[in-house]
């Protein structure tokens, strides 16, 4: 579905993207780790339009999409939500989410519900749309709170409703973790199985939760240093010697093989994360 080839980002001499290359599946989920700094977010920003790119090409099914700005890929169904929610903090939760169509409105949304019928009804079927997703997500208790009020997990989930006020195709998810509460987070990830399952949702997720990572994501790719490491199922990249070391440092090679292995183990266990911090062990 999403084809990134030999893509480079350079900000003046910082090499944020050098020379990645990644497929996203259509109907996958997809993650995305690495250390910080690895380029991911930058990756983001080039696939959904906020940069365009040093070199190299992004296509969406098969179309080259490089460079196009963000609304021209809204319309296309690739939307991206951001590390730091995006809120209009003033308004209600169910009012951020009638924006959506009207704030970025794409061609099918315009076609599906803006025909020339008056404003009342227009309003009336966002409404109801809304409320579909509020449903959806089970964040009707807040429905009628100031999005400035949720926690940041049900900021979380409010970035994830926008992505339904339009019938998206392929949705990037960057660090939807952070900040959020276990349960919450358990429920984000819940939406987007059901998401992806029920509708048809591709996801891309930048994750630094390894056991979120591992619940949700077939394949992970794994980033360093802008480029890719390697990919593979959670457990195999878990394993991935490159992949320990970009986490861990180069320390890891010089020490004795025993306490190579015993590191490994404890990076793989569930219990790699035992402060709940949500950072896991290889952030
Ligand atoms: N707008 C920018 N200008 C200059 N350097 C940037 C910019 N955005 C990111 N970088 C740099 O690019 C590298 C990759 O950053 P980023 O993509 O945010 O990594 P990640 O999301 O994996 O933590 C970092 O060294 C970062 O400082
Ligand atoms: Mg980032």
């Amino acid at each position: 579905m999403i084809v990134v080839r030999d893509l480079h980002k350079h900000f003046g001499g910082i090499r944020a993207v050098d020379g990645a290359s990644i497929e996203i599946e259509e109907g996958s989920i997809t993650g995305l780790i690495g250390p910080n700094g690895a380029g991911k977010t930058t990756l983001f920003n080039v696939i959904a339009g906020a940069y365009s790119p040093t070199s190299g090409s992004v296509f969406l099914d098969g179309e080259e999409i490089s460079g196009l700005p963000p609304h021209e890929l809204f319309s296309k169904g690739l939307l991206r939500t951001f590390q730091i929610a995006h809120e209009f903090s003033t308004l209600s939760v169910r009012e951020n989410l009638m924006m959506v169509p009207g704030g970025q409105s794409g061609e099918s949304l315009i076609d599906a519900w803006f025909r020339p019928t008056r404003v009342r009804e227009e309003e009336k079927l966002v409404r109801k749309k809304a409320d579909e997703v509020i449903e959806f997500l089970e964040i009707s208790h807040v429905a009628d709170e100031l999005a400035g009020n949720l926690s940041g997990g049900q900021k979380k989930l409010l970035e994830l409703g926008r992505t339904m006020m339009v019938d998206a195709k392929i949705v990037f998810l960057d660090e939807v973790g952070a900040g959020v509460n276990r349960t919450l987070l358990k429920t984000i990830g819940e939406s987007i199985i059901r998401l992806n399952k029920e509708r048809g949702y591709t996801f891309c997720l930048i994750e630094h939760d390894m056991e979120f990572i591992t619940r949700l994501c077939n394949p992970v790719i794994v980033m360093a240093e802008g480029r890719v490491l390697a990919q593979g199922s959670a457990a195999e990249v878990r394993a991935n010697e490159d992949v320990i070391e970009a986490y861990l440092g180069t320390g890891l090679k010089n020490k004795p093989a025993k306490a190579a292995v015993a590191t490994t183990a404890a990076a793989t266990t569930e219990t790699a994360d035992p402060a709940g911090t949500g950072t896991g062990a290889v952030s």
